[in-house]
């Protein structure tokens, strides 16, 4: 497709070129949250449903414009379930338990839809609009304290969303690096072995059931049960299935076991930290580099909820593609996805095609509103919590810019080092001052 042989990509040396159908997905494994490749765009034009080998060897279609990538979301012949069965190409060596891949499909058999909206709909109390204000305010205090250098990351990012997770979920906020900790290892393929993952989510899983579930029946481990998002769910659960011993049952509803809730409650502590942590990483590394939108933001809070959603149309954040397995065989563009194949979408290129955004690298917070952004996915497995992450991301900016409106980066945005091998983008270090 292009002719650079030993160039850069990503960074890395690109260990082979385009020549064939097939193409190295390390080569487009994306793991710069700044800067969008130039290879992306090349990929986009000619290319837009390019085969790839993934991580694990398996080859896969990588879908890298806007209108294919929305198709796909929205056809139910490409499903999510599917990949977590046997027998098809995978994107990891570590495949969650299949009842994660399709959690709300998982809860809405099970009756639970209803109790899961509860915690995080409009109507939530956990984490209300002033107490997540409240936290973040708490959290660039802190960074002021310290002089007039922070690291992003390590001082607003991740405590901030630590914190509404275990509101969110339930967990008391002493379990905050415990949950960091278990979801770092979850979404980063490349630093630990595939053993340490899993026992990773072992741990997690003692964890949630010591928690949630009763475990080893102590009073100080059974403190939150019935609490939270997932104490809730716990709660409604174990409802329906007494229903269900007493014989009166609700048609149609199948109670989950224990070992089913758990690892529900595993995806939901990834749900609630991964993304959103590298949402407030990387959307704050964008307003720290765009003075003018920053400064505004700060005299106009008004304008926020418009910049938010630039910034999450604007964020790199995916480091391979959101999985879907074709049920039968699919014409996608110029190509046929047969029955069984796996599709990425890449939704960060897409997010960066001219066809839907015009000048789609600026970032202007008051981009007229075109297409829906593919940030929280589409179709039928669109993220339940996006109404709640908005407003969290509301707040948490604004209480940043408030406070810190010169806000900027600390080092040349070439000099940041950014964590490889990741699902989910975030840079080691984001060192800002102000
Ligand atoms: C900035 C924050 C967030 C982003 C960018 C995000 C992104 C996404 C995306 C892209 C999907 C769809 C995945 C796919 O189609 O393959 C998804 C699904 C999901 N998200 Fe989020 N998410 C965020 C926050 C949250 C939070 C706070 C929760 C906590 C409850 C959550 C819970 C879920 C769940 C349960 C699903 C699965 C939906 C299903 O089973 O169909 N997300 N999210």
């Amino acid at each position: 497709l292009w002719n650079d042989p030993g160039g850069l990509v990503n960074g890395r040396k690109a260990s082979a070129f385009v020549t064939t159908d097939e193409i190295p997905l390390s080569v487009f494994f994306n793991i710069r949250g700044d800067i969008m490749s130039p290879e992306f765009s090349v990929l986009r034009e000619k290319r837009p449903v390019a085969r790839m080998i993934t991580n694990t060897g398996d080859s896969a279609w990588y879908v890298t414009s806007y209108s294919l990538a929305a198709a796909v979301f929205q056809d139910p012949r490409f499903s999510l379930s599917r990949t977590a069965l046997g027998g098809t190409s995978e994107r990891d060596d570590v495949p969650f338990p299949p009842i994660t891949v399709s959690v709300m499909k998982a809860l809405t058999a099970a009756g639970l839809r209803g109790e899961f909206m509860r915690h995080v709909g409009p109507q939530q109390t956990a984490a209300p609009p002033r107490w997540i204000r409240q936290v973040a305010s708490e959290a660039v205090e802190a960074m002021t304290r310290e002089g007039h250098r922070a690291d992003l990351v390590r001082d607003f990012a991740l405590p901030v969303t630590l914190a509404v997770a275990c509101r969110l979920l339930g967990f008391p906020q002493g379990d905050r690096h415990l949950l960091a900790e278990a979801v770092d290892m979850d979404v980063d393929f490349g630093a630990y072995e595939p053993a340490e993952r899993a026992a990773s989510w072992e741990r997690l899983r003692r964890h949630v059931h010591e928690r949630f579930c009763g475990g080893t029946g102590r009073e100080e481990s059974r403190h939150q049960a019935g609490s939270g998002l997932i104490g809730g769910l716990f709660a409604a659960n174990r409802h329906a299935r007494q229903r269900e011993a007493d014989g009166h049952a609700s048609p149609g509803i199948t109670p989950l076991s224990d070992t089913d809730l758990i690892d529900i409650g595993c995806m939901l502590v990834i749900g609630t930290v991964a993304n959103p942590a590298a949402f407030l990483a990387i959307g704050g590394l964008a307003l720290a580099r765009h003075p003018r939108a920053r400064r505004r933001l700060a005299r106009d809070p008004e304008a926020m909820p418009g910049a938010v959603e630039e910034l999450l149309r604007y964020s790199i954040m995916v480091g391979g593609g959101l999985p879907r397995v074709a049920t039968e065989d699919v014409r996608l563009g110029e190509v046929t996805v047969r029955a069984g194949e796996l599709v990425l979408l890449a939704t960060d290129a897409a997010h960066r095609d001219p066809e839907a955004y015009p000048e789609p690298d600026e970032f202007d917070i008051d981009r007229p509103p075109s297409c829906p952004h593919l940030r929280f996915g589409g179709g039928r497995h669109y993220c339940p919590a996006s109404r709640f992450s908005r407003m969290v991301a509301e707040n948490a900016f604004g209480a940043l810019l408030e406070r810190l409106p010169e806000l900027r980066l600390a080092l040349a945005l070439e000099e940041l080092e950014w964590l490889p091998d990741r699902h989910v983008l975030l840079p080691r270090r984001l060192p800002v001052r102000w």
